[in-house]
């Protein structure tokens, strides 16, 4: 049996997102994730040793320090964090994120921080049914 084929909306579900920094997965390519987040506010440095990162920015501006500089982003910019860049988003008001990364990448790379979300939490929506 083929895969079921469904549309998404990457902008609505990230907008119903109740929790800052609680990535959501929404789709997968292959041995990716496709996820959206809402953000704001400060996330912690970390890197990713063995992954790429992508972000999308769907809606306000985003802000990813790196080691010297800031890249900031406008809607319907995108980058490529390369694996083993160190980083910190940010976002001085609400942001909407489109992120695709590896399925092994942990959001907050060798850093256990409290902002840390499991798959399993990603792939549970922290939203309540009927919003
Ligand atoms: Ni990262």
């Amino acid at each position: 049996m083929s895969p079921a084929i469904t549309v998404a909306s990457p902008l609505s579900i990230a907008e119903s997102l109740t929790e800052f920094w609680s990535p959501h997965i929404i789709g997968e390519v292959d041995d990716s994730y496709i996820k959206v987040a809402k953000v704001k506010g400060e996330f912690v440095w970390h890197q990713h040793e063995n992954e790429d990162e992508f972000f999308l920015v769907l809606k306000g501006s985003f802000e990813i320090q790196l080691e010297g500089s800031t890249i900031v982003l406008a809607p319907g910019e995108s980058v490529v964090i390369p694996k083993g860049v160190l980083h910190c988003p940010r976002a001085e008001d609400e942001c909407l994120l489109l992120i695709i990364e590896r399925k092994s990448t942990l959001h907050t790379g060798g850093v256990a921080s409290e902002l840390t979300k499991s798959i399993e939490q990603q792939m549970t929506p922290d939203v309540t049914p009927g919003e």
